[in-house]
């Protein structure tokens, strides 16, 4: 069930407003201010919960790497097994010749969560990667 709304009004700099409305704009969210500000606000909120380390969280790890180099898949395949509590779920692409795409929906407590992405990430081979965590709390 949502919330009741509550309408509260903020001074704040001309500038600033003029500056927030076109980042608004450039998000696609510039015919509603109040969305864009409650957004802004969520994604605040959210930053200070999962930044615990146990935070309860959810959320996906994204990595490019190149298959041929010497014994990765199964060493990525290994981090894995070891943390099947944290690893939901897994997709893999098949980019081009060399290069696969593995992205893997995760959940646990953000350190765990955080050491999985570690260990992954920091695997020699792995070009690119990225944790991106949230919370449904
Ligand atoms: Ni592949």
């Amino acid at each position: 069930m949502a919330s009741d709304l509550v309408r509260f009004s903020v001074a704040i700099p001309e500038c600033l407003l003029d500056d927030f409305d076109a980042y608004a704009a450039r998000r696609g969210t510039s015919t509603n201010r109040s969305e864009a500000i409650r957004d802004l606000m969520r994604e605040k909120l959210v930053e200070e919960v999962v930044a615990d380390p146990d935070a309860e969280v959810v959320g996906s790890i994204t990595m490019v790497y190149d298959h041929h180099t010497p014994d990765l898949s199964h060493k990525l395949d290994n981090i894995q097994h070891h943390h099947l509590a944290q690893v939901v779920s897994t997709m893999h692409v098949h980019l081009d010749h060399h290069n696969c795409l593995e992205i893997l929906a995760v959940r646990g407590t953000h350190a765990t969560v955080r050491e999985l992405a570690d260990c992954l990430l920091g695997t020699k081979g792995v070009r690119h990667g990225k944790l991106v965590c949230t919370t449904i709390a």
